[in-house]
């Protein structure tokens, strides 16, 4: 065969396949073409889940009419100039490819006025070698950009297409995607004439919680941690959701670097394992954080949809993520309220921060400099100076973040530690065998996490009735089983007491100091154990051989019976005098006096899928241990006589 060079629509098509994808890889490219263009409202109708017709109008800068032929030309741009401009990239496209294999594939109208134009002009590209006719039109300042019939010319392609309903549901994964980058402009998504999606242009920061909840649901803003740190040139910012509002999918997971969606294998790994062991296994974390930094410190020609880029720092980039998400989250663990909690009086977490000096999240919108958005300031700042140096400086060649990292680093240097582990981890590539897990998510896949396996455990379908106040019938890979349901709690409580441990309790006055008559080994024991005593908020005082007055009692006991309570932990304690007490027995014997004294269905099945969260793996392990197989023989024997 004789070498030949290809006609340009064939060419075109060529490089179509890399960029257009399906139709919302269209709108993708449409829509950064706005943004790039200084749009502030955006429109985009759709019709037939995109393969009909895409129309994209904005009011942006508009293209001139000398332009539009070149615009609808591969390899023409507006956006850079030379290799320097390459390698500081500002605007989202710069490939100067979109247009022109767009409409290789699809027939491809451009309507287009610029300002100072007094008239709009249309380009529409045709033939085989695309050749540009224009003529005018009318349209305000402002681009629209016509896509309809995707595909036609390209079957193969086109048998790619999946339902109508499918399509769309991409497409408005990316206009939900780019709105959440974009809070200063308006986007209205239509389908088939009707209107989707209408996320109003928000200009005041307080207000961005809306439109992030608009997308990803109240839900989540309310189960969220804000972060915003600045470090060197380095600008976080962001919400992240907490472990308790894992999702089985990982459809809540958005990261930007400077504006731009990603889909970043670093970032992501980052934050996963900032989240390490306190999400439940086979849940993905949610969160929306924005990573800005100097657009010379990171490469975005690297992925034809630029979906990754190559951070010229990788190292220092995922340790600083890992670092800010994973103090967030470390500090806020302890006092999450989890929201099968709520309703419970009893959630250790909404009593926490009167002594704490935490503030825990659930950091709706938040005004720039309201007492939450500090808080949130001051908790997730991750680097404090320390004497000795980072055990891996920081290398950097370029920018001089040098000074910067390697006199700090984490104040917790176990933090940085697992990291940098991670980090390797990361990059170190995985075998056949590991690979062949390519749907597990990434922190199991990557950290090499090993869990039980909870395919037979699921709670949403375990449960059936409580028994008694006191017992739930649960079918249990396939066994009836009756699991007592405060055994349980006292195991999930065990954990949060135990979370909570370096913090004193909240104690509360009584309005009337309690006396309570005790046995003299009993008064003995709460003389040599005050201090104990006062850490988990009881302040009892002897006031004869067999009496104590008891004064503040834990704010978490405040719906129990005081006498009954201290009696039990008494009795729980004083098992045996001669052994000294360790943290685990006052944790343990703490946990039993939370728990509820009776259980309707819809608390058992709440504390059942708490549970699961909390103690992810044990979690079967916790059912089997608290739970007895209901023999049903006698039953059936006397069904097999009633016959
Ligand atoms: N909506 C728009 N408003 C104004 N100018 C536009 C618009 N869409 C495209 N352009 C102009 O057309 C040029 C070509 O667009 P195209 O998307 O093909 O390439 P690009 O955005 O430069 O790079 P990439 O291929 O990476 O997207 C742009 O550089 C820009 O100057
Ligand atoms: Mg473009």
């Amino acid at each position: 065969m004789t070498i030949e060079i290809l006609p340009a629509r064939l060419a075109n098509q060529i490089a179509a396949g890399e960029v257009v994808e399906r139709p919302s890889s269209v709108v993708k490219e449409l829509v950064e073409n706005s943004l790039d263009a200084g749009a502030t409202t955006i429109k985009i109708d759709i019709e037939k889940g995109g393969a009909k017709r895409i129309r994209i109008s904005d009011n942006g800068s508009g293209i001139v009419k000398d332009e539009l032929t070149l615009a609808l030309s591969r390899h023409a741009t507006s956006k850079i100039k030379n290799l320097n401009d390459l390698e500081g990239i500002c605007s989202l496209g710069f490939r100067g490819e979109a247009l022109a294999s767009i409409s290789s594939v699809a027939r491809l109208t451009l309507t287009s006025k610029t300002a100072e134009q007094e008239s709009a002009w249309q380009a529409v590209a045709e033939g085989r070698d695309m050749a540009v006719a224009l003529q005018p039109a009318a349209h305000p300042n402002g681009t629209t950009i016509d896509v309809v019939d995707l595909f036609f010319n390209t079957p193969a392609r086109r048998k790619f297409l999946r339902t109508e309903k499918t399509e769309f549901s991409h497409i408005e994964e990316v206009i939900k995607r780019i709105a959440l980058a974009r809070f200063d402009v308006t986007f209205i998504l239509s389908h088939n004439q009707k209107v989707v999606k209408h996320f109003k242009s928000v200009n005041n920061k307080s207000l961005y919680g809306k439109r992030v909840a608009q997308i990803c649901g109240q839900k989540f803003i309310d189960h969220a941690l804000e972060v915003d740190c600045h470090h060197g040139d380095l600008h976080f910012t962001g919400w992240i959701g907490l472990p308790s509002f894992a999702r089985s999918q990982n459809d809540l997971c958005f990261s930007y670097v400077n504006g731009r969606m990603m889909r970043d294998k670093l970032i992501n790994h980052a934050i996963r394992q900032a989240y390490s062991d306190m999400l439940p296994v086979n849940t993905y974390p949610a969160f929306v954080l924005f990573l800005e930094l100097d657009v010379r410190e990171v490469d975005v020609n690297v992925h034809p949809a630029k979906h990754e880029v190559r951070f010229h720092q990788g190292r220092y980039i995922h340790d600083f993520i890992y670092s800010v998400c994973h103090n967030a989250l470390s500090d806020n663990i302890n006092g999450e309220l989890l929201p099968e909690q709520a309703d419970q009086s009893l959630a250790i977490s909404d009593i926490q921060p009167e002594v704490s000096t935490v503030n825990y999240p659930k950091s709706q919108s938040v005004e720039a400099h309201d007492g939450a958005h500090q808080a949130s300031r001051d908790y997730i700042k991750p680097l404090t100076k320390v004497a000795d140096v980072h055990s891996q400086p920081y290398q950097n060649t370029n920018q001089g973040h040098q000074s910067n990292y390697s006199s700090y680093t984490h104040s917790n240097n176990q933090v940085s530690r697992n990291a940098a582990q991670a980090y390797q981890t990361l990059m170190t590539p995985l075998s056949e065998g590991e690979q062949s897990d390519g749907e597990k998510p990434d922190n199991e896949k990557l950290i090499g996490v090993k869990s039980l396996s909870v395919a037979n455990v699921n709670e949403a379908s375990m449960f059936t009735k409580v028994v008694d106040e006191q017992y739930a019938l649960i079918n249990l890979a396939d066994e009836l089983r009756l699991l007592a349901l405060n055994k349980l709690e006292q195991a999930v409580k065990f954990i949060e007491v135990k979370n909570r441990w370096q913090h004193d309790f909240v104690s509360q006055p009584l309005l009337l100091p309690i006396k309570i008559t005790l046995d003299q080994q009993q008064v003995v024991f709460v003389e040599r154990h005050a201090t104990a005593l006062k850490k988990i908020g009881i302040v009892a005082t002897v006031v004869t051989k067999n009496s104590v007055q008891i004064r503040q009692f834990p704010a978490l006991l405040r719906n129990k019976d005081v006498n009954f309570s201290f009696n039990k932990l008494l009795t729980l304690l004083l098992v045996d005098d001669n052994n000294e007490l360790t943290n685990s027995d006052w944790q343990q014997a703490f946990a039993s006096l939370l728990t509820a004294d009776s259980y309707d269905n819809k608390q058992a099945e709440n504390l059942i899928s708490l549970s699961q969260r909390q103690l992810n793996s044990a979690f079967e392990q916790q059912l089997r241990l608290n739970s007895v197989v209901v023999d049903l023989t006698s039953s059936i024997t006397k069904l097999t006589n009633a016959e």
